[in-house]
């Protein structure tokens, strides 16, 4: 799979002015889905990883609000790295890729929307679980 293609990049519009800065994101317009759930992850260190799971449901945007972690992301055999380090900037992660977030900065705050409520029975937790849902093993 070509992982930069299925996790594009996305740059939010700044409708910031001399009072500082503005981020607005639409679900379903700058991003590819509604919003169900908005979590956000800190107080991690950087010898934290996090994620470690594969969705069968829920695609996901990650932006790093403040300070900076990076995503790795994989369908089992590319790999795709993406340093999350700017408000503006989020990267998008479809359903059934594996993914982990590391290298939490001490003052990263990962703001993470998703397309679903939240249902741990549509997390695969396990690597070689995951390998044998997505048919490589
Ligand atoms: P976990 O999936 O390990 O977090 P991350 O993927 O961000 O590293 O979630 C930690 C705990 O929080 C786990 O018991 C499930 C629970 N949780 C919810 O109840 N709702 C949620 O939306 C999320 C993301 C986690």
């Amino acid at each position: 799979m070509n992982l930069k293609e299925a996790c594009p990049v996305l740059h939010f519009a700044d409708l910031g002015d001399e009072r500082g800065k503005l981020v607005v994101i639409e679900g379903g317009e700058a991003i590819p889905f509604e919003i169900k759930r908005v979590f956000y992850i800190y107080g991690s260190d950087a010898t934290v990883v996090r994620g470690q799971h594969a969705n069968r449901e829920s695609e996901f945007v990650l932006i790093n609000v403040a300070g900076s972690s990076k995503v790795r992301i994989t369908d089992g055999e590319s790999e795709l790295i993406i340093e999350l380090d700017k408000p503006m900037t989020g990267v998008y992660i479809p359903r059934m890729l594996w993914k982990d977030m590391y290298d939490f900065s001490p003052d990263s705050v990962l703001l993470v929307l998703a397309s679903t409520h939240y249902d741990g029975k549509e997390y695969i937790r396990d690597y070689d679980e995951y390998l044998t849902e997505i048919n490589r093993k």
